[in-house]
């Protein structure tokens, strides 16, 4: 380890290098309830990552220890291969964007963003330059003279991004940083951060329960549920390849149907629903085997109804139209399967497809590797 002053300092960790580590990481408030139980992480510079997860899974509580405002009850923290418990909160070099963006009302915009300099010591002119980068990084450069009651959510959320910025910290942590925003500019300032934030070359650990916001934002997302990572992967991978029921129906629009698994012949599992049809699907989960029950899942837009599109030798089931909706795009239909009346199916508006009817009966299938079976 590095040190300077006598205080160990970050290394400079090159790209692909390993910035910020957790380790088997554990956290409990109480002293008897784990709401972080075994966290593992590795996240290279430069990386955006996005943590998402129902409420109280632990994403806030995560992002607390890395800043270090909440030490971990077991494990280790690491940055830049540093643990963080011997780095004081000043060399730590992040910074902070949180859904109560917390401007000091009393200074102007200015003012807000020179104070963590002054806090670092920066002389005056220096200051004066960065927070002129800052607002200009920002397109705030003319507010510097207001106070935050002066300007409204969307510009008080780019000034709270230009404060956590403007001494260009390594690390940027943001806690639901676009809660209080309506949809549009939410989805404005979601292209503005990950802009700013790979052109910086910035690390970002981002938090929110907005999938959305998760899938279209980030290199990678960490699925939370109960303390614990369900999956941490591209969104792609995410999407198309859930890894449980939980980041299934989590992630996307998801159908559920429910059986047990007759057999696995070359990698296809058959699989008898509770109505007592048969289905072909990838085993995906470790629980999936013959004579276990298993929980398929299935995207609204993988299923196929198109008698002619259906691919020869697969099962098919058969369902009842229940209600179709016209979207202009697309065609989103909800069907009657093996008792499931909520079942989704979306397909592209073309010439060639046809416009289902409530009580109509049809047929549907899908190719085996776009259906996972997954645990029960
Ligand atoms: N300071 C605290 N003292 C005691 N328990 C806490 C504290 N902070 C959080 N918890 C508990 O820890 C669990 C995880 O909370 P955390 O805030 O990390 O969840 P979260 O995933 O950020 O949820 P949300 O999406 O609602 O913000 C919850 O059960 C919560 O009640
Ligand atoms: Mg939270």
């Amino acid at each position: 380890m590095r040190e300077e002053n006598g205080e160990p300092v970050l290394a400079d960790a090159n790209a692909n290098d390993v910035f910020v580590e957790f380790e088997r990481v554990q956290k409990s408030y109480d002293g008897e309830n784990l709401v972080v139980k075994d966290l593992n992480l590795t996240m290279p510079k430069g990386e955006f990552l996005t943590m998402l997860g129902p409420s109280g899974s632990g994403k806030t509580t995560c992002l607390m220890m890395l800043a270090g405002f909440e030490t971990a009850t077991h494990g280790d923290i690491r940055l830049g291969g540093t643990s963080i418990n011997n780095i004081p909160p000043h060399k730590r070099g992040i910074g902070m964007v949180f859904q109560n963006y917390a401007l000091f009302p009393h200074m102007t915009i200015a003012e807000n963003l020179s104070f963590p300099l002054e806090v670092r010591k920066m002389g005056k002119s220096e200051r004066e330059q960065k927070v002129k980068n800052a607002l200009d990084m920002v397109e705030m450069g003319a507010f510097g003279g207001r106070r935050p009651a002066q300007l409204s959510g969307g510009q008080q959320q780019r000034i709270a991004l230009a404060r956590a910025l403007v001494f260009e910290p390594e690390l940027v942590l943001m806690d639901e940083p676009l809660g209080a925003l309506d949809k549009q500019l939410r989805e404005k300032m979601q292209f503005e951060i990950t802009n700013l934030a790979h052109n910086l070359g910035i690390t970002t650990v981002y938090v929110t329960h907005d999938q959305t916001e998760a899938l279209t934002m980030s290199d990678r997302v960490a699925v939370f549920d109960d303390g614990r990572i369900q999956q941490l992967d591209p969104p792609d991978t995410l999407y198309e390849q859930p890894k449980n029921s939980f980041v299934a129906q989590f992630i996307g629009e998801n159908n559920t149907l429910e059986g047990v698994v007759k057999e696995i012949n070359n990698g296809i599992a058959l699989v008898q629903l509770d109505d007592g049809e048969l289905i072909d699907c990838m085993p995906v989960h470790d629980s999936v085997i013959p004579g276990a029950r298993t929980r398929v899942s299935i995207r609204p837009e993988r299923v196929e109804y198109n008698k002619e599109r259906l691919q020869e030798g697969v099962h098919t089931l058969k369902a009842e139209v229940m209600e179709f909706i016209y979207m202009g795009d697309i065609f989103r239909t909800r069907l009657n399967v093996a008792g499931n009346d909520e079942f989704i199916i979306k397909t592209r508006n073309a010439p060639d497809v046809e416009r289902l009817k409530p009580g109509q009966q049809i047929e549907i299938g899908w190719l085996p590797e776009d259906c996972r079976a997954l645990d029960a």
